[in-house]
């Protein structure tokens, strides 16, 4: 163990922890239901935009076994606009799993929060710091950045093995302190101070910073690959009946999108051309076969980890409701589908085309 950095840190970060940290509530429970659920929230969310959601969702479900008995659609209606949807379905299921297994009570090992759904290595040293002052670091991007500017390491974070060495040098240092205090001043220092433009000037660390006093922090931390983002090409259709009502399907069970509602659509991998899509509609045998073109779409590009979307949303009036409507899974009209979990691009452009569409962004 590096005891000299480990005593700068509890000597700097600590305190400054103390007197800087931002007061978000679920810093001041020790209950592992609400922990657990701001830390899922927080997985992929800043933390402006995660707090009204935690409130929410602590508001409609005060305990795990009420968020365990809710009707899944309640779950997604909740998170709609969060956006990376296995993460409700995960915590729902994480939910279910503890009232019948583990007889309504938060697992409170290491061992046991991994077992549950949605609970890696990371949030399970966070819950199980902040909740049971287990002492295990909570090692995420923020943490893996500001360790690696502190010893002025151009090991990729992106490797096991870098994580791996991480994690075992700060699994000593958190013996040191308060399991608490050390994780939620580690995860502090790295979302306020060591952020990715770090602001060196108001670190108690500048001294000992390998990476300031080598004038690094821009090339550190280091990753060793890319994420490819690879891109998709999505052409829905908004297919509104003379009632007012679109036609709207529930995605199957696996996917970006698993259960969640859209549009009919098409993904693709490759771009289609105007004939293509219009040959698909007509296929349909929806709209009458006079159809000669489509009309001009609502078009946008949505950024996932992994993917870059480009989104085309055709907006279809029928003059009759099709003789198969059945064809559809649901007709919904704008009120009914603010009730229920669209991803977020159907969102966007639900409010962009109706003003009164109740969703939550
Ligand atoms: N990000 C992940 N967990 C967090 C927490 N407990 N506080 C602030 N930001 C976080």
């Amino acid at each position: 163990m590096n005891s000299s950095l480990f005593e700068a840190f509890r000597q700097g970060v600590l305190p400054w922890y103390e007197q800087n940290r931002r007061d978000l509530p679920w810093r001041n429970t020790r209950d592992p239901y609400a922990i657990w659920l701001s830390e899922i929230i927080l997985q992929q969310t800043r933390v402006q935009q995660g707090l009204p959601y935690y409130l929410a969702f602590l508001s409609e479900f005060s305990e795990i076994s009420e968020l365990a008995a809710a009707p899944e659609d309640q779950v997604f209606r909740l998170w709609q606009g969060l956006g990376y949807y296995s993460r409700a379905r995960n915590l729902h299921r994480a939910a279910k799993i503890i009232a019948t297994e583990c007889g309504g009570s938060f697992p409170n090992t290491l061992e046991g929060l991994l077992k549950l759904p949605g609970i890696g290595p990371y949030t399970a040293a966070a819950i199980a710091s902040f909740a049971f002052d287990i002492p295990k670091a909570a090692v995420d991007g923020n943490v893996l950045r500001w360790m690696s500017r502190l010893l002025g390491s151009d090991a990729p974070i992106d490797l096991p093995a870098t994580r791996n060495w991480i994690q075992s040098e700060l699994d000593e240092w958190i013996q040191k302190v308060s399991p608490h205090l050390f994780n939620q001043a580690a995860m502090e220092f790295g979302a306020l101070l060591c952020s990715p433009v770090p602001k060196c000037v108001l670190c108690p660390l500048q001294e000992h910073c390998v990476s300031f006093l080598q004038g690094t922090t821009q090339t550190i931390p280091v990753k060793s690959k890319k994420v490819k983002v690879e891109e998709r090409f999505l052409y829905a259709f908004l297919i509104q009946n003379p009632r007012g009502e679109f036609a709207i399907e529930r995605r199957a069970k696996n996917g970006i999108w698993a259960n969640l509602y859209t549009f009919p659509m098409i993904l693709q991998e490759t771009e289609m051309s105007e004939k293509d899509i219009l040959n698909a509609v007509l296929s349909q045998k929806w709209v009458s076969p006079s159809l000669e073109r489509l009309p001009q779409p609502y078009s946008t590009v949505h950024l996932l980890t992994h993917r870059k979307l480009k989104v085309h949303i055709f907006s279809i009036l029928l003059k009759n409701m099709p003789k198969n409507a059945s064809i559809f899974e649901r007709w919904i009209s704008v009120k009914g589908a603010g009730e229920l979990g669209f991803p977020k691009v159907f969102e966007q452009f639900l409010k962009t085309q109706f003003p009164q569409y109740a969703g939550r962004i």
